[in-house]
């Protein structure tokens, strides 16, 4: 048993903030040896039920639960800021030339490290992440995860046509290789397979079909793609795809719409897209550094919530421009307040930070289990310094309130606001 002693961040069921400026925080062993969440709340209160708990005490800080970034691509971090015309230009020219480099596990396992270095810097504790179509990328990444005990997911890329060599798999034994890396990882230690055609785009009939067939075979998977994201994209699948209602609803045709589904940006939809992502429990992991990068377009907030369906936050990087959940909520906010598009809202702060948390863990059907600090939660968080730099501590002092206090982290938060990152 150890207990954390500073101002404490957690979430209520419905996703409300819960904040004790001082706060406890009680972590200690479950029956499987994994640290949990014991208790937490007040000081005084939890100290008193946990008299022999030696405490940890960090003045002026506060602990909240580690961040979770719902779709971005470990092989993509070197070509982070590369500029193209579009989605389709930039994968052409950037991304599908440094994926094919995943071939030779020596580089995947030196990106894998450097990825999950910079994760643990910007305190994201999961993500759920694209490795390559090589099977190598998939075992590095699960290799460096396990032995850093984090809770991470990947699969690897499904894409047997419109791909150049070097990326391009073939679709019988793209299926073999899921399989076989599903049995090898899945449930292992806090490890998770996700099963991931890139897009309908680049996967043949029989691709999409095999992956639908994985899909149902092993349900507590995780299924990770992209849609609807470019409309250059969304014509392209449409001509692809012609028999189907919508782009969306190819993945709906051959089983790849379920639970623990979470497809990326989700952009062009109509309210038929939203409501078939409510009734299959499908998840969009919302992108916006990526989307405002890429100039995609913009999520929107309000169809998503008038439907009622669920999403959380990513960084999609190397589409995306940073690691920092602090320029990702950033970034959500001001793609919520566009309304040229769309209707324009106002996120509140505390509800942008649960859509990277605990309304995330959600989305990828893991509430309770990470994202949040209450009782039986994985203990991975994070220890911010609201002072980290003197702008930080001018704003954050100023804070009436704790929506105040939030935004001003969000707004000129970085990586220097995370004092250190704990792994349960
Ligand atoms: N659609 C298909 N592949 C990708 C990718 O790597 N990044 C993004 N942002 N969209 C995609
Ligand atoms: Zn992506």
């Amino acid at each position: 048993m150890q207990a954390y002693r500073a101002s404490l961040l957690r979430f209520d069921p419905a996703g409300r903030p819960v904040y004790d400026e001082d706060g406890l925080l009680v972590v200690g062993p479950d029956a499987d040896g994994r640290q949990r969440v014991q208790d937490a709340g007040a000081c005084a209160a939890v100290a008193a039920r946990h008299p022999q708990a030696p405490v940890t005490h960090w003045p002026g800080r506060i602990i909240a639960p580690g961040f979770v970034d719902m779709h971005i691509h470990y092989p993509q971090t070197d070509i982070i800021g590369a500029p193209a015309d579009g989605l389709l230009p930039w994968l052409e020219n950037y991304t599908f030339p440094a994926e094919t480099r995943f071939g030779d596990k020596a580089h995947s396992a030196e990106i894998a490290e450097f990825f999950l270095d910079e994760l643990m810097r910007n305190g994201v504790t999961t993500s759920l992440t694209f490795a390559t179509s090589h099977p190598q990328s998939v075992d590095a990444f699960f290799e460096a995860a396990q032995r850093r005990r984090l809770r991470m997911l990947t699969g690897k890329v499904l894409q047997d046509r419109h791909s150049p060599d070097g990326v391009r798999d073939q679709a019988e034994q793209s299926l073999i290789d899921s399989e076989a890396l599903i049995r090898k990882w899945h449930n292992v230690d806090r490890l998770g397979y996700a099963i991931t055609p890139r897009f309908a785009p680049t996967s043949t009939d029989a691709q999409l079909r095999g992956a639908g067939e994985l899909a149902a075979k092993y349900p507590d998977t995780w299924i990770h793609s992209h849609v609807a994201e470019n409309k250059d994209e969304v014509r392209w699948a449409r001509e692809l795809f012609p028999h189907a209602r919508s782009y969306l609803d190819v993945y709906a045709g051959f089983g790849l719409m379920r639970e623990r589904a979470v497809y990326a940006h989700c952009i062009h939809f109509d309210d038929d897209d939203r409501r078939l992502m409510r009734e299959t429990g499908t998840a969009t992991a919302v992108s916006p550094t990526s989307n405002l990068f890429l100039g995609s377009g913009f999520f929107d907030f309000e169809g998503a919530d008038r439907i009622g369906y669920e999403y959380g936050l990513a960084s999609d990087v190397g589409g995306g421009t940073s690691f920092s959940p602090f320029t990702t909520m950033m970034a959500a906010y001001y793609a919520g307040r566009e309304g040229q598009t769309k209707p324009g809202v106002s996120i509140p702060p505390s509800q942008l930070w649960w859509r990277h948390t605990a309304g995330a863990a959600r989305a990828l059907g893991l509430e309770g289990v990470i994202g949040n600090l209450q009782p039986g939660c994985e203990a991975d968080f994070v220890v911010i310094n609201p002072k980290a730099t003197p702008l930080l501590a001018r704003k954050t002092s100023l804070a009436a309130n704790l929506e105040e206090l939030l935004f001003a982290m969000i707004v000129l938060g970085d990586d220097r606001l995370i004092e250190r990152t704990v792994i349960c």
